[in-house]
């Protein structure tokens, strides 16, 4: 990447900066987040990386996997359909200096192994990592949490996609060998183990490409307006994450069909959530798989954010001895299933997938063997090579 960055500028090895943000799968918890519930994420070993170093009054990013670069001046910073991935460095510089932070301008490349649009949060990686490279040029005091609040500004409200507050969190607060499970209302957070040095996060892209931005857009305004009747009822709700299933069910006759159904997902994923944490800290492989199943049947028949492929990767993969479990993962209609899959059978899982997906779909998947690195972080060593990227 150095040789890259030598080619739009001289390097300044003293002052230019590496930082790495990862992707994220999340293991349960879909569609919680922008409706104040739980989640369950987890980093994979994808990420987006930035080399750069300071420059006066204007960003100018090099993205090495698309040849292209964008370029603005860090004074009255505008949203621009025309910017695409650049919207998300746009946003992050505008809300680090709306909040105070002192920073100025940088030049530098990106190299990314996040899949686009497959659902393992890359836009939040690429969020992430722009607003640790401004942290670490410019030395500000930003802690991960706000990190992760302010990233999430830039894609929800400089974006304008309706996505919670989880990716970016996992990006930047996920631990090594372990899920978040994050209270996407309170913030609190906590670390919990894999509970097996044995199990292996896989990642099953069905290469069926979604924009997240129009399910995530269209379910919250079904989850808002579900809300919105609920108060009538009970006026205190404020959003889905306030009913327990017991207020659900007495509640579900007063909503129409389809809003109902989107609440009854929303509530019992939410339930779900903390079953799982639970599963976990006690080594409960066959609740966690049910788990994982129910939740999969759910954003597939309730919230209608599955699709034929991914139910069809799903349904192959639980065929498999050694898979404990298995769902879509991300906002859904394509993108990848997560597996939580015992090392002795990763191989065959690998294999099978390969041959049943292509004979059912007609098309090649691609399957990602992950383990759970930590959180977003600065590169030290400059040596620190890892082939793929530099
Ligand atoms: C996308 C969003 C997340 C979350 C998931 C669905 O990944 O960015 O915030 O809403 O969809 O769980």
């Amino acid at each position: 990447m150095f040789k890259e960055l030598n080619r739009i500028v001289e390097v300044d090895e003293k002052r230019a900066k590496i930082a790495r943000a990862p992707g994220r799968a999340n293991i349960i918890g879909e569609h919680t987040d922008y409706n104040e519930g739980y989640v369950l994420p987890c980093t994979v070993d994808r990420d987006i990386v930035i080399v750069a170093q300071p420059c006066n009054y204007e960003v100018i990013l090099h993205s090495i996997n698309l040849n292209t670069t964008i370029k603005f001046p860090l004074r009255n910073i505008r949203f621009d359909p025309q910017d695409r991935w650049g919207t998300y460095p746009k946003g992050v510089a505008h809300y680090l200096l709306q909040a105070g932070y002192e920073i100025d301008g940088l030049i530098g490349v990106i190299h990314g192994t996040i899949p686009a649009r497959a659902g393992l949060g890359s836009s939040a990686a690429l969020e992430i990592a722009t607003a640790l490279i401004f942290q670490l040029l410019y030395d500000i005091e930003i802690s991960p949490v706000e990190m992760a609040l302010l990233c999430f500004k830039a894609e929800n409200e400089f974006g304008g996609v309706s996505c919670g507050i989880m990716d970016q969190f996992a990006s930047a607060l996920g631990r090594r060998d372990s899920l978040l499970f994050l209270d996407c209302r309170t913030l609190s957070h906590e670390a919990v183990e894999i509970p097996s040095s044995k199990l292996r996060v896989v990642l099953l892209n069905t290469m069926v490409e979604r924009s997240a931005e129009a399910v995530l857009n269209k379910r919250k305004l079904e989850c808002q307006k579900a809300v919105q009747i609920i108060k009538k009822f009970r006026p205190e709700t404020k959003s889905l994450r306030d009913l327990s299933t017991d207020d659900f069910e007495q509640l579900k006759n007063k909503l129409p069909a389809t809003l109902g159904k989107r609440c009854q997902h929303v509530v019992y994923e939410n339930e779900r959530v903390i079953e799982m944490v639970k599963a976990l800290k006690r080594d409960r492989f066959d609740t966690i798989g049910e788990l994982m199943h129910t939740s999969h049947a759910s954003c597939r028949d309730l919230y209608e954010v599955s699709c034929r492929e991914l139910d069809t990767m799903v349904e192959i993969a639980e065929t498999i001895d050694g898979v404990v479990g298995c769902r879509m993962t991300g906002a859904g209609l394509g993108g990848c299933a997560v597996c939580l899959v015992w090392d002795r059978a990763v191989e065959e899982l690998a294999k099978r997938v390969s041959e049943s997906y292509k004979e059912k779909t007609g098309i090649n998947p691609e399957i990602y063997v992950s383990k759970i690195p930590p959180g977003a972080g600065e590169f030290v060593d400059w040596n620190e090579n890892s082939g793929e990227i530099f």
